[in-house]
Parts: C-alpha cells; sequence; structure tokens
C-alpha cells in the first residue's frame, strides 16, 4: 500500500482466507494462465513481483522519472517479509528522503518548477432550491465502505449510524432537531440519515460520512448525490461541493433494537445496521406508525424456536418495548417511540453478554434504563478502550481538568489518540458548566 506521503508499506493478512478465497495476485496470474501468458505472469510469491515492479521502476530511468525504486529489484522472499515502510524513490543505493524536490530540480528540461493556471472557472453550484454545500468524506474510525472497519464492533461503537452534520443556525432554519432524521436531496437522488447538530459545521454546509452502503443502512449511500460532473482537469469529482437541499423525514415513529443474530429483513423506511458485542444494534424509523408491532418484533428476533418474548405498551406515552429469552440469554430487545428513541445505547448493547435469570432483570431491561448503582457510561468516545463521555464527564467532575489526566485516569486518548480532540470538547462544556 502506498499512502499520499509515498510511504510504501507491506500489508500482511492477520486473518487465514476465508472459504476457497484466494489472494488477487494468484488470481491475476491464474487468468493471464488461462490467457496463455504463463511465462510472464510465473510467479511463486508477492515478493517476486514486487521485486519485478521494482526493477521496472529502475529500467531505462537513470533519473529521468521520479518512481524509482530499484534498491529492491533483488528483494528475497525473507527480505520482502521483514520489509519495514519506506518512502519512494529509492533508487538502488540510496536512501529514502522526505521530501520531495528538496533539491530544488524538477522533472523539466530546465530543471524549474512551472506553474500552470488551470483556467476552471468557480461555479456558482447552490440554487434556492438546493441551498446547502454538502461535503462527504470519512470519519476517523472507518474505512471506506466498511468492508473490513464494518466488522468491528469496537470501531463501530462511536458512530452506529449515518449522519448529517449541520450547524445548529441551519437545523433551526430547516426546523431539524439533533437526533432527527433528516432526507438529504439533490434533483435526481436523495438519502436519510441522522441529523448531527453541531456547531463543528459550516455554516451553509452538511458533512456526510461516505462509509454507510446498503449492506449497513437502508437509504445513506452519499456517492448517489455526487453528481457525474468531474474537473476537467483533475479528473476528480465533485464529492465535496455538491448542491443539496435538507429537510426533517417526518417519521411517526422511531425505534432502537439489539439482536445476538444479524435480522435477515428489516421493514422500515430507515435502519442502519452496526455490528456490537454479542450481536448486532439496529437504528430504526418508519414513515407511518403500525398497529401491530409485534409482527415486527418476531421478525427482527428471526421468531427463535423455544424462546420467550415479553412485550410493554404504554397507551399514553405510544412506546413499545420487547424482549426475547432463551433460558437466561438475550436473543433481542426493541424499544420503540414516537420521537427518537433516548435508550442508553452503550447499555442496552452491554445486555445482550448479560445473564437475565432474575425477573427484576427483565423488567429493567423493558423499562429501557439501568437499574440503581449500574451505571451508563454514555456514548463511546475513546473506541480503543471503550470510554464513555458520561466517565469523562464524571472524571472531569472529580478533579481531572486535562486531557492528560483523563488519560491517566481512564486510559482514554492514550493509544491512537483520536479521540482526543472530544475528550477536549467534554472537558470544556464541564468547565462551562462549572463556571456559570
Ligand atoms: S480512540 Fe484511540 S485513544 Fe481513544
Amino acid at each position: 500500500m502506498t499512502n499520499s506521503e509515498r510511504r510504501i508499506s507491506r500489508q500482511r493478512s492477520f486473518l487465514p482466507l476465508p472459504g476457497e478465497a484466494q489472494p488477487d495476485w494468484k488470481i491475476i496470474c491464474d487468468v493471464a494462465k488461462r490467457m496463455g501468458f504463463g511465462d510472464a505472469f510465473d510467479f511463486k510469491s508477492p515478493s517476486e513481483i514486487f521485486a519485478e515492479h521494482a526493477a521496472l521502476s529502475a529500467f531505462e530511468n537513470n533519473g529521468t522519472r521520479d518512481f524509482d525504486i530499484g534498491e529492491f529489484e533483488n528483494i528475497s522472499e525473507e527480505a520482502f517479509d521483514r520489509l519495514e515502510p519506506f518512502q519512494w524513490p529509492r533508487r538502488a543505493g540510496s536512501v529514502s528522503s522526505p521530501r520531495m524536490f528538496g533539491d530544488g530540480r524538477f522533472f523539466t528540461s530546465d530543471k524549474k518548477a512551472l506553474f500552470l493556471t488551470t483556467g476552471a472557472e468557480d461555479v456558482p453550484r447552490i440554487t434556492n432550491a438546493f441551498p446547502m454545500t454538502l461535503n462527504s468524506g470519512r470519519i476517523r474510525d472507518h474505512w471506506h465502505t466498511l468492508t473490513r472497519t464494518g466488522k468491528s464492533q469496537r470501531l463501530s461503537q462511536h458512530y452506529g449510524e449515518p449522519f448529517a452534520e449541520i450547524h445548529p443556525e441551519d437545523a433551526a432554519r430547516h426546523n431539524i432537531k439533533d437526533a432527527d432524521l433528516v432526507r438529504v436531496s439533490t434533483g435526481s437522488a436523495f438519502i436519510i440519515v441522522r441529523a448531527l447538530v453541531s456547531a463543528r459545521q459550516r455554516l451553509g454546509s452538511i458533512f456526510v460520512p461516505m462509509h454507510w452502503t446498503d449492506q449497513f443502512a437502508s437509504k445513506a449511500r452519499v456517492d448517489t448525490l455526487v453528481p457525474a460532473i468531474v474537473d476537467p482537469v483533475s479528473g476528480q469529482p465533485a464529492s465535496k461541493n455538491i448542491a443539496v437541499r435538507v429537510e426533517r423525514f417526518v417519521a411517526e415513529a422511531f425505534g432502537f433494537a439489539v439482536l445476538s443474530q444479524k435480522p435477515k429483513r428489516i421493514d422500515a423506511e430507515y435502519w442502519a445496521l452496526a455490528k456490537c458485542n454479542g450481536g448486532w444494534r439496529v437504528e430504526l424509523g418508519f414513515a407511518t406508525s403500525r398497529g401491530n408491532w409485534s409482527t415486527l418484533a418476531a421478525e427482527l428476533f428471526g421468531e427463535p424456536p423455544n424462546a420467550e418474548t415479553i412485550a410493554f405498551h404504554d397507551r399514553q406515552s405510544g412506546r413499545y418495548r420487547f424482549a426475547c429469552y432463551r433460558d437466561e440469554a438475550l436473543l433481542g430487545a426493541l424499544f420503540l417511540a414516537p420521537d427518537p428513541v433516548a435508550v442508553s445505547r452503550d447499555w442496552a448493547v452491554g445486555q445482550l453478554t448479560a445473564p437475565h435469570a432474575r425477573a427484576a432483570v427483565r423488567f429493567r431491561l423493558i423499562a429501557g434504563r439501568p437499574g440503581a448503582g449500574a451505571t451508563d457510561k454514555g456514548a463511546t468516545v475513546c473506541s480503543c478502550f471503550g470510554v464513555g463521555a458520561n466517565e469523562i464527564a464524571t472524571a472531569a467532575r472529580r478533579g481531572c481538568g486535562t486531557v492528560a489526566a483523563i488519560g491517566e485516569t481512564l486510559q482514554a486518548g492514550m493509544s491512537c489518540g483520536s479521540c482526543r480532540a472530544e475528550i477536549r470538547a467534554i472537558l470544556d462544556a464541564q468547565n462551562l458548566e462549572a463556571a456559570e
């Protein structure tokens, strides 16, 4: 793999290949052999392919092309297995340089850099009908389309569903409240995601992450909103500058479920599925309320044999709750409400692996809250150590005033560090509260 600072890293597999899967290089070599190119594709291992790639980069190069990793053209299998990350170019006999063109010599005839204007004009994109600019991108814990990170319950703890981050003033203008569902649309497509109202977002813009595909959410593929327009020079699509309309998705009912098994089908206008400890968690939104929610509950729980379901309905508030057990184990719990479900997600997920022998524990689950003495650690902030927002706030109230002090007490922020900004924000909010 090569990253954007030209660092080439050897990626090592950490799981055995599933089923009859083959590595990509092997599949390509096999196809090439069937096509009659056996001699040219007679590689025995990835190290032989890497060595040929390195030799090719140096072939008739003599400093005329920037990509040259000729240093590795005779790399052995053992050396390839031990290969440490390095930055190209790495000409034979040279060492990597962290800075390209550090000597001021470029690949032009007089070695001087040329600045070119592209002539591209700034095209006004937003209109009265589509007044917001959509910026799509990635969030800290996820990889591309969740093909890797979607399998990790720890990485799905931080954000369990797709969202649109929107500035409070824009949200107020569009009658959107935090945790509402929102419909983000262009002239030809729309998605439904959760609203995340935040002053971090710039006025007039919204941010939607790119990770959620149809495997993990009902309608959250942000790529469907990107118009078929590319930059005439770079060929890049305008995936960070899309004119959209944002409006509240009017849901008559909301739901949240924890399930020991992945559901086969989810019958809801909005759903988002995430791996969690002991199973799956599902966020739900329904355009219309239903007379009989028990059908949905049975479908989500998978109608397991020898299971027992208990149900609760508060007619006045319109809340429903279902829990399905087999012996002491919770197979699933479903919480439904006319407004966004306020159950603590981390606590509910924890119930999938907790024993449920006692009736009191089962009733507490149906009540949708931890019992006296049980703590709710809040939404996960530090995925590396599984530390929640409530735990950080409590530590702050007890005197941990800095990110470092939180790290010493709870470990949060002490590994990859990507949660430190959020820890800082919680500390700032606590300081503000204390000052008021
Ligand atoms: S998320 Fe990695 S240290 Fe907190």
